[in-house]
Parts: C-alpha cells; structure tokens; sequence
C-alpha cells in the first residue's frame, strides 16, 4: 500500500524539476545579444541602491534629457531616493514650464516648482520626430519594466554598440548587437566619463549604465523597495508564528501522546 502512494510523488517533484529546466533552458527572450546581468535590486530582498539611483538621476540629466522625456515623474518624487525638500526645489526650478495665462491673458513661462511633471524636451511627438530622423525616443518612466530582458536588456543595449559587419549597409542608423534588428536610431549615448559626479564616484561606463539602471528601476517601481521590505516583515513574522504554533502544538500534545 505505501509503494502505490509514492510513486505520483516522485513524478510530481519529477515534472517540477524537469520543468524548472525546460523554463531556463528555453525562456523566450528579446532576439538581440544580451548579458544577464545581477543588480542590487535582484532577489526576495534585493533593493534600489539610493545613492547610485541619485547619480542616475545626474547621467539621465545631463544626457539622455536632451532627447528623452521622463513624463510620469514629478520633480517631487525625487524625495523617495534621499534628495531634500530643498535640493529638488533647487533642481526643479532649472526648467520651464508653461504657467497658466495671466490677468491679460498672455501665456508666459515660468520655473518648475516639486509638484511638476519633469519637463520634456519635445513640445510634441512630431518636433520629437523632427529632431531625430524619424524616430520618437520613447519616454524612459516604463523603459525597464516595458522591454523584454529588462534591466539586463537596458544595460546591454547602452554597451552594445560595435562597429557593423562589412556586408551591413547602414543609412539610418547605428549598428548595436543588443538592438532586435541591430540597427537603432539612437547614436551611442555613453563612452565613460561623460559626466563627474556630483558625489566623487568615479564615471567609468560602467558605473553610469549601473546607475541609470537604478534610478530607471526606480522611476518604473517607486514602491520597489518598501515592497521589499515589507514582504521581508511578513517573512520573519511568519516565521515566528509557524515557531509559535509548533511549540504550543507540543505542548498541548505532549501529555496525550505520552
Ligand atoms: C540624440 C538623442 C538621444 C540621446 C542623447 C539618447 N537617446 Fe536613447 N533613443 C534615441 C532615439 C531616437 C531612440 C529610438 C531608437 C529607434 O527607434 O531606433 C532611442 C531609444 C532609446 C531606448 C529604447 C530602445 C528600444 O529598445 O526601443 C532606450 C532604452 C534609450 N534610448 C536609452 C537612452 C539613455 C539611457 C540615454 C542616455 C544615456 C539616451 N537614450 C540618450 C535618441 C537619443
């Protein structure tokens, strides 16, 4: 009787572990030449690294800012990495916006205050076209959690750039072996040293592509890290509980078990 009822145990554990295999083995992945790369947020309780979230924030500004907008961040999100109440007003009043049209009617400008959306540097899709080839650099809020690969795919793409076979005629475009395609619009954002950071770190590729990675992680999952730390809380707490629960159930059938 006891042989019967493990035998669809062992298939199940079985279909379990060959699964598992087959999933890694083949998990459909975007069709460019990526890196599967660990970042600090990886894992059960892995988090976003605030301090290199910080210098991301400084690499998308002073380069990627000029073609990419960042449309579902308020200057005063920046808060949730470790900048100060003054430190945003302070960043955030470097940009226009449009304010709301005076007693005359006239629509004039003005500084940005912590509540406003961070400012695009196109004023519409077709300027955004006009001033790239043709091409619209999508918004960089959702750009992690929207490419297939993720975080690995960001960061292969802002390495891959290579120079092209000599059978690849390239009119429109530069040649990127981590691109679907491996023809992208975009020319080659990042070389090293491209910015000195405003906290000594030094500003090797590297160090910047890690960085944008952090702070686009973070602008695409703000909730990221108390998410984390509140599934760790539940973690521990369940734990203590099962503790608990088991001791007492000794207890209680000690006497009666003998
Ligand atoms: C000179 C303008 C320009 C700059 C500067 C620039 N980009 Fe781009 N980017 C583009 C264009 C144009 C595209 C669209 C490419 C295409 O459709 O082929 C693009 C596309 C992208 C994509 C999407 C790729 C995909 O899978 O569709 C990412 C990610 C990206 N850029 C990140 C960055 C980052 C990060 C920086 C700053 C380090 C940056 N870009 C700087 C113009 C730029």
């Amino acid at each position: 009787m006891k042989n019967y009822y493990k035998i669809p145990k062992i298939f199940f554990i079985s279909f379990i572990l060959i699964n598992l295999f087959l999933s890694n083995l083949f998990a459909a992945g975007p069709d460019g030449n990526i890196t599967k790369m660990k970042f600090s947020f990886d894992g059960i309780f892995g988090v976003i690294d605030k301090a290199s979230a910080r210098r991301g924030l400084q690499v998308y500004n002073e380069i990627c800012a000029g073609c990419h907008s960042l449309e579902h961040v308020s200057y005063r999100n920046l808060l949730d990495i470790g900048f100060s109440n003054d430190q945003v007003k302070e960043f955030a009043s470097q940009f226009e916006v449009t304010a709301e049209p005076d007693s005359d009617g006239e629509v004039n400008m003005r500084s940005a205050i912590p509540s406003d959306k961070f400012v695009s540097p196109y004023q519409n899709d077709n300027q955004a076209k006009a001033m790239n080839n043709g091409a619209i650099p999508p918004d960089l809020s959702l750009i992690i959690k929207a490419r297939a690969g993720g975080a690995s795919y960001f960061y292969s793409l802002l390495k891959g750039y290579e120079d092209p076979p000599e059978d690849k005629e390239l009119s429109n475009g530069y040649y990127n072996i981590a691109y679907p395609g491996n023809v992208i619009a975009m020319p080659q954002p990042l070389y090293g040293d491209d910015v000195e950071y405003a906290d000594g770190t030094e500003a090797t590729m590297e160090q910047e592509i890690i960085d944008l990675v952090s702070f686009l992680t973070w602008t695409g999952q703000p909730e990221l890290n108390d998410r984390k730390s509140m599934g760790f809380r539940v973690f521990l707490f369940l734990v203590f509980m099962t503790s608990v629960l088991f001791l007492s159930y000794r207890k209680i059938w000690k006497k009666i078990k003998g």
